[in-house]
């Protein structure tokens, strides 16, 4: 099963990953099937200035160059900015900066467009909400956030297909959840609160009424929230057609900062 995100700790950990980083970490907006973040990009339009929060090596950064004059891109890992860099070239519309967004963010300001795409994911709640808060911190008065989180009802739906299959191979009993959530006491107990291992990793993943509830925790106002869809090949190796079309998928929500 591939199901990288990874929630490492510290930049380092991520910049371990720079080499292999588009390979080994899923892209949600690459591989988002019925085109839910490219429409709510659209209907924001254009824009001055649009900020990225935690931007990797910068896979959003040119689609957000087709709708902004200016793109500033954050990340504290600085091996993965590099990457970014190459990926834009020395295009002046384009700045990259090395932050933590676990701290208040003094710049950039004013944006009317911010997204932050897979990086709410460690499972320390108040660190989350640190970077929550800088997604607000970014915009312009009416600007608008498109956010994009694991769901954690897709989490237990994928869990659930694998659980059939695994049935449908033969295997009973405790062998039938091979692969799936673990189902040990600590592992329960992290269920309850979202967060699910993957690959080795704890990752936050929300419910959506949580989501928007985290949204208006930090003052901004939650509007459509929308699945972003995947292919079932994203997460399983060959996966058979019983699986079903309704695949695993992400949160996208779009919240506005209020004037
Ligand atoms: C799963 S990757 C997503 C990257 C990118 N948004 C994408 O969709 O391709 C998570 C990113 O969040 C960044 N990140 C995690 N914690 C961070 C923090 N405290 N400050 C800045 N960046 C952080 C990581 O360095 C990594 O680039």
């Amino acid at each position: 099963m591939d199901r990288s995100r990874t929630t490492k700790a510290s930049s380092a950990g991520w910049d371990a990953l720079a080499g292999d980083f588009d390979a080994e970490i899923f892209d949600p907006t690459g591989t988002d099937r019925g085109g839910a973040f490219e429409r709510a990009l659209r209907s924001v339009g254009r824009v001055e200035l649009a900020v990225d929060l935690g931007c990797g090596t910068g896979r959003l950064i040119p689609r957000l160059m087709r709708r902004a004059k200016r793109v500033v891109a954050l990340d504290f890992a600085p091996e993965l900015l590099r990457v970014a860099r190459m990926r834009v070239g020395d295009d002046p519309r384009v700045e990259l900066r090395c932050a933590d967004l676990s701290c208040p963010l003094r710049t950039p300001r004013g944006a009317e467009l911010a997204t932050c795409s897979n990086v709410l994911l460690a499972p320390d709640a108040a660190l989350r909400q640190a970077m929550l808060r800088n997604c607000r911190r970014v915009l312009a008065p009416r600007g608008q956030l498109l956010l994009i989180v694991p769901a954690l009802e897709s989490a237990l739906w994928v869990n659930d297909r694998l659980v059939a299959w695994n049935r449908r191979a033969g295997l009973t009993g405790r062998r039938a959840f091979r692969g799936g959530i673990r189902t040990d006491e600590a592992s329960a107990r992290d269920l309850l609160a979202g967060i699910v291992d993957q690959g080795g990793v704890r990752t936050k993943h929300f419910l959506r009424e949580e989501l928007e509830e985290a949204v208006r925790g930090v003052g901004l106002e939650p509007g459509a929230l929308e699945r972003i869809e995947y292919p079932w090949d994203a997460y399983f190796d060959a996966p058979p057609k019983w699986l079903g079309a309704s695949g695993p998928w992400d949160w996208l929500v779009r919240a506005v900062r209020p004037d």
